[in-house]
């Protein structure tokens, strides 16, 4: 398939699974090995990309760590690497969009790794079409796998989060804040997630449960930029944004461990952006190479 602002075809998985599966090299100059030992996270979409990343940081730091997502194959590979840390692994292949299976997930996580203290939500889908083509099948697959995914986890996590006055952080997205061409469903869903979690924020403050979303900017090696660039539009990309480069997966990671620390219990209903200034350039530029790249243009 052709992507809107690159040559490439399909996502290479592969690569993404070997180039986020490492801490940032600095992790343990500025965070203290072991200062999370005792806790138990749990991520959604913690096979790859941005997730698996948050999930590599989080075990190395001391945590148990459960993934959840929908290839076994992915999660094995992830199991194996996350074990050299140390710490308990859990794996659970299931849909995201399957409310029953992702609570029974995050029971059992809390039954073998200890009570869940630390939700994130990560799993996400995306593809890049106008509204006018797209089905509404197409628009409901996306907010299912991100907006309905991210409340399905919350829910099922909410007993243990209460018992261990524990946190929840949700992944973003720019398309939450500004429109992007082709990105209507994307958009909406993320959108959603924002004020789902300035809602649960306000709710569940009594409990003392945090919830905060990061909003990445484009980062290097992901599922989510190839299919937005194609793979071969790396260029473009640095070019929106200020600081002129891709952001690496482990620097949403390393945001994601202060937020898993008692260090951040007072922080809530916030949404950090972590994207090296790209939402201040906007989406123009990209709403301009997309409908070319269609074909829209008048
Ligand atoms: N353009 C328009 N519609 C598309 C599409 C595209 N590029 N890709 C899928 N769809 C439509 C399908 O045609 C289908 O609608 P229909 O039943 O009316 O034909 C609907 O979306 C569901 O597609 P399907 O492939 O059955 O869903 P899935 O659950 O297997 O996959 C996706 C979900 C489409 C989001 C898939 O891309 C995916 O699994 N992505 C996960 C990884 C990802 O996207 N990561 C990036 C995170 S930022």
């Amino acid at each position: 398939m052709k992507h809107p602002l690159g040559q490439s075809s399909q996502p290479n998985e592969t690569n993404h699974m070997t180039q986020n599966s490492s801490i940032d090299p600095s992790l343990y100059e500025y965070m203290t090995p072991g200062c999370l030992n005792g806790s138990s996270a749990f991520i959604t979409g913690g096979g790859s990309g941005i997730g698996l990343s948050i999930a590599h940081t989080l075990a190395a730091l001391g945590a148990n760590v459960g993934i959840c997502g929908r290839r076994a194959d992915k999660l094995k590979h992830a199991e194996d690497a996350l074990l050299v840390y140390g710490g308990k692994i859990a794996t659970f292949a299931v849909d995201i969009r399957d409310a029953d299976a992702v609570c029974e997930a995050l029971e059992t996580c809390g039954r073998v790794n200890g009570p869940v203290n630390y939700l994130v939500c990560a799993a996400a889908g995306n593809f890049v079409a106008s509204a006018e083509s797209m089905s509404s099948n197409a628009f409901k697959t996306v907010v299912e796998i991100d907006l309905l995914g991210t409340f399905h986890a919350a829910k099922g996590a909410f007993e243990q989060l209460k018992a261990t006055k524990g946190s929840a952080l949700f992944i973003s997205a720019g398309q939450a804040f500004a429109p992007y061409y082709g990105q209507s469903h994307v958009g909406a869903a993320k959108a959603g997630i924002e004020m789902l979690m300035q809602t649960l924020a306000l709710e569940w403050g009594e409990n003392s449960i945090g919830v905060n979303c990061i909003v990445p900017g484009p980062i290097s090696n992901t599922r989510g930029m190839e299919v937005l660039s194609g793979g071969e539009a790396e260029d473009f990309w640095v070019s929106t944004v200020p600081m002129r480069r891709l952001g690496q997966a482990s620097e949403i990671a390393n945001l994601s461990a202060f937020l898993a620390t008692p260090l951040a219990d007072f922080i809530t209903g916030t949404s950090i952006r972590v994207d090296g200034g790209q939402n201040l350039t906007g989406s123009s530029r990209f709403n301009e190479q997309v409908i070319q790249s269609l074909g829209l243009e008048e």
